[in-house]
């Protein structure tokens, strides 16, 4: 029996180190020392031999199944490895190469235009909020200086909505001025904020749209001056056009600023000699600003005496239409394929 304990070792080594998988190595396993196994049936005669030889034998079997056991973890370990390198191998693939890219969409020129508004002045220390698109009658006006009666609502083809929940008269915002109100409500100067979104007037024909988008932009601090207004608004043009372009400021009048200012930038189209785009001026009106009103200052409870601020509106269609060369207003709307997939550039996924 000790023989054949030993031939049973030697056998049993040798498979495992030739077992060529996994598989045939598990085989193996069960084959000599399954319950039903080589092994097994050989320890069936220890029966038969005598009490002096028989923990002999056992520990010879014990130390069978321990260098079976040993021989099978390493060349397991080895088997598994290698089948891994194969399969490595073989679902090898080249990360490096450039994916398969389909043109899934892009951004609307409205979208294109605010975020280049926002990524500009956002480098300019305005970080972007947002207000509610319907408003109360106080934000919309009143707090903006425009008491009920003032003639600048006629100008604004309010929307009006029924009252909210406090009995309040409630509108469809029609600029984005409100936002300054509420953030100056809110929070305690030095403020710089740019407040970009849609804005409704009642108002619909070759050059307005009922719905919009302005940009709104304000700055409170200590010392807020027009000379920084006007320098900010200068650096916004010839970024947003990316060219040197004169810019003049014009007189003009809004309730909620004093003194107030239209802005003009020289035509792109003519480059000032006068064509048909600005209508033979040489110039392009873009946007309205000023000195924030004492009287706006007092109703968010900002001391005038100590604070003073800065404000100006952009519409965004008109920036885009004169920076991507679009013509008709109207068509931003009409979600017409041809001319999006003209004008909506700019983003491949
Ligand atoms: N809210 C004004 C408008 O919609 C624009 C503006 C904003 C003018 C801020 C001055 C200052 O016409």
């Amino acid at each position: 029996m000790r023989n054949q304990l030993e031939k049973l070792k030697a056998q049993a080594l040798e498979e495992v180190q030739c077992a060529t998988s996994a598989v045939g190595l598990e085989e193996s396993r069960v084959r000599f020392l399954g319950k039903k196994g080589l092994l097994t049936q050989l320890l069936r005669g220890l029966k038969d031999v005598s009490d002096e030889e028989r923990p002999l034998l056992g520990a010879m079997a014990n130390a069978l199944k321990e260098a079976f056991n040993a021989a099978w973890v390493t060349r397991m370990d080895a088997l598994q490895q290698q089948e891994m390198d194969a399969r490595l191998a073989r679902e090898w693939i080249d990360v490096t190469l450039p994916g398969r890219t389909g043109r899934v969409g892009g951004l609307h020129p409205i979208s294109r235009a605010l975020a280049e508004i926002i990524e500009i002045f956002s480098q300019m220390g305005f970080p972007a909020m947002s207000g509610p698109e319907v408003e109360t009658d106080w934000h919309n006006f009143g707090a903006l200086n425009i008491p009920p009666d003032h003639p600048a609502r006629e100008m604004h083809d309010t929307f009006y909505l029924s009252p909210g929940a406090d009995g309040g008269q409630r509108v469809l915002r029609t600029h984005t001025s409100p936002v300054q109100i509420r953030v100056m409500e809110s929070r305690k100067p030095p403020l710089r904020i740019i407040a970009p979104g849609k804005v409704y007037r009642c108002d619909s024909d070759l050059t307005h749209t009922p719905m919009f988008h302005q940009v709104e932009g304000f700055m409170v601090d200590r010392e807020c001056h027009f000379g920084q207004l006007m320098g900010l608004l200068e650096a916004f043009i010839q970024r947003f056009f990316e060219r040197q372009l004169p810019v003049r400021f014009r007189p003009s009048f809004f309730p909620f600023t004093e003194p107030s200012t239209e802005v003009d930038m020289g035509c792109l189209f003519c480059g000032g000699s006068g064509c048909r785009i600005c209508k033979g001026t040489g110039w392009i009106e873009i946007l309205g600003a000023g000195l924030i009103h004492p009287n706006v200052l007092a109703n968010v409870g900002i001391d005038k005496e100590i604070f003073s601020g800065f404000a100006f509106g952009v519409g965004v269609e008109r920036l885009a239409m004169l920076k991507y060369g679009i013509g008709d207003l109207r068509t931003f709307y009409e979600n017409d394929l041809r001319f999006l997939s003209r004008y909506a550039r700019g983003r491949e996924v």
